[in-house]
């Protein structure tokens, strides 16, 4: 994500680390382009063979999934965003390492616009479903993007169970607020806690998916460890991490992204190369581990299951 420039002001400048300056950091590339591409391909191969064992058994292989190569389980636990857990992408590894253990029982409450709405342990909310494993694209707004096997539900089914009522036309879901476990809670870069919301059909769309787990096990802290959103087709930060509350109701919710840079974040943020950032063009992508750009897909390839969620609405209007 990037901060606008608001918000950026109030923060020491080397706080902020760019896509380079972080690969250079993990020593990713090291000075020329080949020596960059043979360390890429050699620490890839690394990375995929110390991919952990998974944890999770009889996972039901979901549809949906990708043919394309999954991103080394490495990339995909070490270069995270999570401003809970600091602004820059090496942080939350490091913070997030014991989240959220020191916080167990993990709760999460379900309620608003609703007939069955309930307060549930992490183990009694997720019991009832069947996980799976599904691979997507996941395209974030600043312009890199990953291929990650995620392990979850989808999120339709523990909206059935909730029985919203007619009034129910969003849902909004937040993420815990404890700046003793979460250190970036202690500066105001965003409106914590972190909140975002989808409109209900969105919401009910086969792909959006709660997540619990990656490459086959649970979640870690840096992932929003122990359960998270993940919408396929939207940019990255619809995806909130660590969820404690989802809650049904009749407004548009207002997301901190929204509150932060309500020109540069929209409410819909679907993937869309043909609608730039305002400060940048959305129209290709650097997929991590690839060293040549690539296309960014209207929807970020899922216009089949979702196109028409959006028929008849400007998309230019609607970021
Ligand atoms: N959720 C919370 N609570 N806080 C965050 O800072 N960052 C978002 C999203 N969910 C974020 C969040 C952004 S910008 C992205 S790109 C994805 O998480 C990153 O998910 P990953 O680190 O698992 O790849």
């Amino acid at each position: 994500m990037s901060i606008p420039k608001k918000r950026l002001g109030k923060m020491p400048a080397g706080e902020i680390t760019d896509h380079k300056l972080y690969l250079n950091r993990r020593q990713f590339i090291k000075g020329t382009a080949a020596i960059a591409t043979a360390s890429l391909l050699q620490s890839s191969l690394v990375r995929a063979a110390e991919t952990p064992e998974p944890t999770f058994t009889n996972l039901v292989t979901g549809n949906y999934s990708t043919q394309e190569s999954s991103t080394p389980f490495d990339a995909v636990t070490t270069y995270n965003n999570f401003y809970e857990f600091g602004i820059d992408k090496a942080s939350p590894a490091i913070l997030a390492a014991d989240f959220p253990d020191k916080i167990k029982p993990w709760r999460v409450t379900i309620d608003g616009e609703c007939d069955k709405p309930g307060e549930y342990d992490y183990d009694d909310l997720i019991r009832p479903f069947t996980l799976e494993e599904r691979i997507y694209r996941f395209r974030c707004v600043e312009g890199w993007s990953m291929v990650i096997p995620w392990v979850g539900f989808p999120l339709a089914d523990l909206i059935k169970r909730a029985q919203p009522n007619s009034k129910a036309k969003f849902v909004q879901f937040t993420t815990l607020y404890d700046p003793q476990q979460m250190p970036g809670q202690r500066r105001a870069v965003l409106d914590w806690p972190y909140v975002e919301g989808l409109r209900m059909d969105e919401a009910m769309n086969p792909l959006t998916l709660l997540s619990v787990g990656l490459y086959g096990r649970e979640l870690l802290g840096q992932n929003g460890a122990p359960i998270r959103l993940v919408v396929p087709w939207k940019y990255g930060f619809k995806s909130i991490k660590s969820i404690v509350n989802i809650r049904f109701v009749e407004t548009l919710p207002r997301s901190a992204w929204m509150k932060a840079g309500p020109r540069e974040y929209g409410f819909y943020s679907n993937v869309n190369p043909n609608v730039d950032h305002p400060r940048w063009s959305q129209s290709r992508e650097r997929r991590i581990g690839e060293l040549l750009k690539r296309k960014t897909e209207l929807f970020n390839g899922y216009g089949d299951e979702v196109a028409h969620l959006y028929a008849g609405m400007d998309l230019k209007k609607y970021i």
